[in-house]
């Protein structure tokens, strides 16, 4: 483990650090995380954020609260943490990596007789993590192999390190061909309102001595019609089993931007973001948040009051806009039931 993105997760002391990615770029900052009601905290509030990396935070919160329940009842831990478990579950509801994490640690807590969890969960968690981490370095390859030399590429929102256990998905796929150098300009826009591609992925991508040109969400299109764009790469919080993606609101538009212009749209993710237990994209829950996230920036209000607000904050690309699913078990190009089924069974 080597930048800071890198360390965005970390279990020390006995606790969970996470990196307030809130404040980034301006702060580096920590939180400790002791006990899990301060993990479903971050969660929901956004100190953490992306898809794997909330399972892998979720996989360490269990940790905590076998610890805790165990303390209180060595007899009964077992059921004492199921509310502790539903609260962990229901931090944030579109990511299907927080309930993959969570039905990974059941499974374990399962195999577990009368001695104390904690190792057991820890470890449990740590490979959880690690795997995370191995998974994206294996799709980066993958990714960076459908990548023509001297490629012009868009990224939206941040699927790097920091929405990972480390290196990240579409970020992963971006660093792996960078180190080919085949890149040859990485757009990353804005990604209203919470500017994950303005605060986090042009971080991230410097602390790297990546060089990255940020756009606005807008200019998107005249990039594609202007810039010999070859990619569009972004993430998934969810793969339904047709192939349809939930990502951060915006990814459609890009999508349906991409196929007018004959701009190739590639999804990255580890096959922990996929559901194969829905049938498509129209399952997903899609969270909704607070107004003044659109009507205020920090405590700063620019928009009216009474204005009326909607935001939604991810949304469904259907497969047919998505040239190729990329996965640490191999890319599955123009995604259909039954390419993603064969995946899944490799
Ligand atoms: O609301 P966020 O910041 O959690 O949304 C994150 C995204 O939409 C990412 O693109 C997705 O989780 C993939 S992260 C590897």
């Amino acid at each position: 483990m080597s930048s800071l993105a890198d360390q965005a997760i970390a279990w020390q002391n006995n606790h969970l650090v996470l990196l307030d990615q809130r404040k980034l770029p301006n702060q580096v900052q920590f939180i400790e995380c002791a006990v899990v009601q301060e993990v479903v905290t971050a969660i929901t509030d956004m100190v953490v954020r992306g898809a794997p990396a909330i399972g892998v935070t979720a996989a360490y919160g269990v940790v905590l609260a076998a610890r805790e329940a165990y303390k209180q009842s060595p007899d009964a831990w077992k059921e004492r943490i199921e509310g502790d478990l539903l609260a962990l579950y229901q931090a944030r509801p579109t990511a299907v990596n927080l309930k993959w994490a969570i039905a990974c640690m059941r499974d374990v807590i399962a195999t577990i007789q009368t001695e104390d969890p904690e190792a057991v969960l820890l470890q449990a968690a740590q490979k959880i993590h690690h795997e995370d981490v191995q998974s994206n370095k294996a799709l980066g390859q993958y990714g960076a192999e459908l990548i023509q030399s001297n490629s012009n590429v868009l990224t939206h929102c941040n699927a790097g390190a920091l929405a990972t256990g480390g290196y990240g998905t579409a970020l992963g796929v971006i660093r792996s061909a960078y180190a080919q150098n085949k890149l040859n300009k990485i757009y990353a826009d804005e990604t209203r309102p919470w500017f994950q591609g303005t605060r986090l992925t042009a971080w991230e991508l410097l602390q790297d001595n990546i060089p990255v040109t940020l756009i606005c969400d807008s200019a998107a299109a005249t990039v594609m019609r202007q810039k010999n764009l070859t990619w569009v790469i972004v993430g998934a919080d969810r793969i339904a089993s047709n192939g349809d993606v939930a990502n951060k609101i915006g990814t459609y538009s890009l999508a349906v931007m991409a196929k007018q212009h004959g701009v190739k749209f590639m999804v990255a993710a580890p096959t922990s973001t996929i559901d194969m237990e829905i049938i498509n994209g129209d399952e997903i829950e899609i969270e909704e948040r607070a107004h003044s996230e659109i009507t205020h920036y920090k405590e700063h209000a620019f928009g009216p009051d009474k204005a009326q607000v909607w935001n939604p904050v991810f949304d469904i690309t259907p497969a047919e806009f998505v040239t190729a699913i990329v996965t640490e078990k191999g890319v599955v190009e123009a995604p259909n039931r039954g390419r993603m089924t064969a995946l899944m069974k490799a």
